[in-house]
């Protein structure tokens, strides 16, 4: 059985405005559940069986969000923040009463997926270095990365400051050149892992976007800045993960 919720706060979840506005709503004869006129704001219902209407419109019911987005530059990976534009200014409005956050980080100059979900135990599935899920990062490189580059990334790489050694990573050379392009393929969120990863052999990433989480790919069609709700399909690829 699902569980059981108080009327007025499901209403109010499902951005109908505050508790007390709920409640004026009720009185006034406004909300039905099961096509009966309700009258009292604690009732119980169960929010996947039970129909809500009101003034005659259904109330859709969702728990979660998650949405995919493709993070510009220029934007935190946070709920808030005092001195720059996070990633929920982005949103509209009506995903915010879901009250999501980014799943993870993506550094300020970092594009690419970002999912953003009110999901915790997504999110732990996502960011949990235990569960060992292969983030995909294209990166483009200060200098020419060779073999040496590719069999370090393999052995992991000394954070120093951390006094960590990261999980093998793989690195594959895209385009050889001044600039070089590459593909990095990491198991671990540390803070600015892929650029510290690249500064510890002596190189710079000069721009970076990640590509896939797990088996997730960005959807080629979001422009930076753009976002979607992620099909079921999508979500079932995350929660898949063990
Ligand atoms: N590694 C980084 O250095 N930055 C990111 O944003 C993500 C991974």
């Amino acid at each position: 059985m699902s569980k059981m919720m108080r009327i007025d706060k499901l209403i109010s979840n499902m951005g109908y405005g505050s508790r007390k506005e709920v409640k004026s709503l009720i009185k006034q004869g406004e909300v039905s559940v099961n096509d009966i006129l309700i009258d009292n704001s604690s009732v119980k219902i169960s929010p996947i069986s039970d129909i809500v209407k009101i003034a005659g419109e259904i109330v859709e019911y969702k728990e979660h969000i998650y949405i995919m987005m493709n993070k510009p530059k220029g934007y935190i990976s946070a709920t808030e923040d005092n001195m720059h534009k996070t990633v929920l200014d982005i949103l509209d409005e009506k995903y915010l009463i879901y009250r999501p956050y980014p799943a993870g980080r993506l550094d300020i100059d970092t594009t690419g997926l970002l999912i953003i979900t009110n999901d915790g135990d997504l999110t732990h599935n996502i960011i949990s270095p235990k569960k060992e899920i292969v983030k995909r990062y294209e990166a483009y490189i200060q200098g020419r990365v060779g073999e040496s580059e590719i069999e370090a990334f393999k052995n992991g790489i000394y954070l120093d400051k951390e006094d960590y050694h990261t999980l093998p990573a793989k690195l594959e050379i895209i385009q050889r050149g001044e600039i070089s392009k590459v593909i990095v393929s990491i198991k671990e969120g540390k803070y600015h892992q892929v650029k510290r990863m690249f500064e510890s052999v002596g190189m710079r990433v000069i721009d970076l976007k990640r590509l896939s989480i797990g088996w997730l790919d960005l959807d080629e069609d979001l422009a930076e800045g753009d976002y979607r709700e992620l099909e079921e399909s999508e979500i079932n690829k995350l929660i898949q993960i063990k």
